[in-house]
């Protein structure tokens, strides 16, 4: 989305992959390997996630979502189960498990931590509930430990890096679910990967993203039908400098959010958080406000993308009739996202605290 500024001036980008020389490398070895599929390129990215991850196995995928219908399915979740969806997150999230076959119940969030409210969730397990979809939203740790006391299916989309606990995110349920859509950190354009320390777990997800022949023979035979969702060598090639300079990529990310919470601090709105000891995956960075709307509209004008948080399922279409999700409600009314990428320039920090001072009231 290409936004003009009516000052003429550069547009300060929401987001921007920071890819250059070294993804050009890995990208060309594997043209000239002339091996774009099915090659070695996969197993290195998924070493290096698994890493990241904090867990034994690591499966690529060919999205996100592609990773939570897989996770879905990989825990036998299907007709007549029932799983605890946040009612504020990204739609994949919950259409998963509608596409299994099952129901997801929408469990509404704390309007603060924008996470999944553990005592509304408490309140909706039923005898058919078979998991809990927790996403550590934005990249925010979700309290796990919370939680109802049922099989945890992490939505990880934006929380690579993060660890709640001194544990990485993605390695606290049974699966864990990464995107790496340009929006978040780590990006190979599309893409996704589940993570887990059950090897069993890890075997079916391998046999679903290619067609449902069985890792164990050798994919020989094929016990059931499945997809293709595979992550292709050449974006595996990809995703691997950045997974080896994650360390970096947080570093730059993490200046940006204390470079705003500095300049932000005398504003009434709820800067992004995490619980003590916690570190925040930075996917986006989200800020709530009242009168969202309309300083959305006044940034950009000024030529700063942001972009709502994300949606609030119970006013969807496919979601509606499940009751109020007054914490969802607020999120998406206040939710704001800024600027967020490892080469936003200090000049471009200060061009989105000064358009806010001017827009939103001080405290
Ligand atoms: C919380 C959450 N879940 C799932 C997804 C889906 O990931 P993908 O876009 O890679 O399919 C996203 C992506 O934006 C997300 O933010």
């Amino acid at each position: 989305m290409v936004q003009k500024p009516e000052t003429g001036t550069a547009v300060v980008r929401l987001a921007r992959p920071d890819v250059g020389e070294e993804e050009l490398a890995e990208i060309r070895e594997v043209l000239e390997s002339g091996q774009l599929t099915m090659g070695p390129k996969v197993a290195e990215f998924e070493a290096l996630l698994a890493d990241a991850a904090g867990t034994e196995h690591a499966v690529a995928v060919s999205s996100g979502t592609a990773a939570l219908h897989v996770a879905v399915l990989a825990l036998g979740i299907g007709p007549g189960d029932e799983v605890l969806v946040p009612a504020y997150t990204f739609p994949a999230t919950a259409n998963v498990v509608a596409l299994a076959g099952a129901t997801p119940v929408l469990v509404d969030v704390d309007p603060v931590t924008m996470n999944m409210d553990p005592a509304d969730a408490a309140r909706r397990v039923t005898p058919r509930t078979k998991a809990v979809l927790a996403v550590h939203l934005f990249g925010r740790p979700a309290r796990i430990e919370e939680l109802p006391e049922l099989p945890v299916l992490e939505d990880a989309a934006g929380a690579l890096g993060a660890t709640h606990g001194g544990r990485a995110c993605g390695s606290l349920g049974e699966l864990g679910c990464f995107s790496f859509h340009p929006r978040k950190i780590v990006t190979t354009g599309e893409g996704g990967a589940v993570s887990t320390n059950d090897g069993a777990l890890a075997e079916r997800v391998r046999s679903l993203r290619h067609h449902g022949w069985s890792p164990s023979d050798g994919y020989v035979d094929m016990p059931q039908p499945a997809f293709n969702y595979r992550l292709a060598d050449v974006l595996c090639a990809l995703g691997i400098p950045q997974l080896r300079r994650l360390d970096e990529l947080r570093a730059a990310y993490e200046r940006v959010a204390a470079g705003y919470g500095q300049r932000l601090a005398g504003l009434d709105v709820v800067l992004p958080g995490v619980d003590p000891g916690d570190r925040h995956g930075l996917q986006a960075y989200v800020i709530q406000l009242k009168r969202r709307d309309e300083v959305m509209a006044g940034l950009r004008a000024q030529g700063i993308q942001c972009q709502i948080g994300t949606y609030a399922l119970h006013r969807l279409g496919a979601y509606r009739s499940q009751g109020s999700f007054p914490g969802a409600d607020a999120a998406y009314e206040r939710a704001l996202a800024l600027p967020l990428h490892a080469r936003l320039a200090d000049g471009e920090l200060d061009r989105v605290a000064e358009a806010l001072d001017k827009l939103v009231s001080h405290h």
